[in-house]
């Protein structure tokens, strides 16, 4: 895990690559494995508990603004001989780049989970989520990596989707996408109502990249990279925010799904 000690940066942007989707929301069902995440934990005061709801709000902002947010980069795709791994590198730069962020993993070619779900996981299943679940719960915010298969996203991503809950709620989570002609912009636009349904915020700014193949040299560079680039900057900013926005409201009062 890489650390960096910068504050969030809190800054508007305007770069944009996709639109966000509304979604509602039904009755929540929270299957997978019962961890509990740090979504629902408070350490401050709450509104009508003493301090009084202005002071508890600027102390657990700047609480959150003092405090590397911890970010999960979700890479999506585990498929043999994949493109994934080039697009990760890329994003994993600029996270590393940007203050404010602690950057973890989560690469699906590394975790091998059964599509059946469980709440009474088997002992190799749970081998299994323990490479991902505490990483999921650890986390503020979440990047999620994903490439276009069928004009969606990839059944693995899914998968680790569907096997847990709490570990997404009160959230954000934004998008880096890749593929053909699309940049992988559907499979995005159908993982925000998945995500919505559990608790997540996802963010509006993007970065998609279209034949993604050409557009890398292989270095693994860019070959053109400025609006990949400011589309990182934008998107990452938005991130940040939300991250610090949602972490100090949690201090303030536990999320409640
Ligand atoms: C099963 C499959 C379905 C695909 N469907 C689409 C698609 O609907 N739209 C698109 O733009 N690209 C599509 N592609 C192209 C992929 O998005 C592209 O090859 C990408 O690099 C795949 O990511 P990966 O190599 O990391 O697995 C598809 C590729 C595969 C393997």
């Amino acid at each position: 895990m890489d650390t960096t000690t910068a504050v969030p940066a809190p800054v508007a942007s305007t770069a944009s690559v996709a639109t966000n989707a509304s979604s509602t929301s039904g009755t929540a069902v929270a299957p997978g494995t019962g961890t509990s995440s740090g979504s629902s934990t408070s350490s401050g005061a709450s509104p009508g508990t003493g301090a009084s709801p202005d002071t508890a709000v600027a102390s657990a902002l700047t609480a959150s603004a003092t405090t590397p947010v911890k970010v999960a980069v979700v890479v999506g795709s585990n498929r043999e001989g994949r493109f994934g791994p080039v697009v990760a590198a890329w994003l994993l730069r600029h996270v590393r780049d940007h203050a404010g962020f602690e950057v973890d993993v989560v690469d699906l070619a590394d975790v091998d989970l059964p599509t059946s779900l469980s709440y009474r996981p088997s002992e190799s299943t749970r081998a299994e989520l323990a490479k991902v679940t505490p990483k999921l719960a650890a986390a503020d915010a979440f990047i999620v990596l994903t490439p276009e298969y069928n004009h969606s996203y990839p059944a693995p991503l899914k998968n680790v989707i569907d096997w847990h809950g709490p570990e997404w709620h009160a959230k954000p989570v934004a998008f880096v996408s890749y593929g053909g002609l699309s940049g992988g912009l559907r499979a995005v636009e159908h993982l925000r109502p998945v995500l919505a349904e559990l608790h997540a915020v996802t963010i509006r700014e993007t970065v998609s990249f279209h034949n993604a193949g050409a557009l890398f040299d292989e270095d693994g560079a860019h070959r053109d990279p400025e609006a990949a680039d400011a589309a990182a900057k934008a998107m990452l900013d938005q991130l940040a925010w939300w991250a610090w926005a949602l972490r100090a409201a949690k201090r303030v009062r536990p999320y409640e799904s």
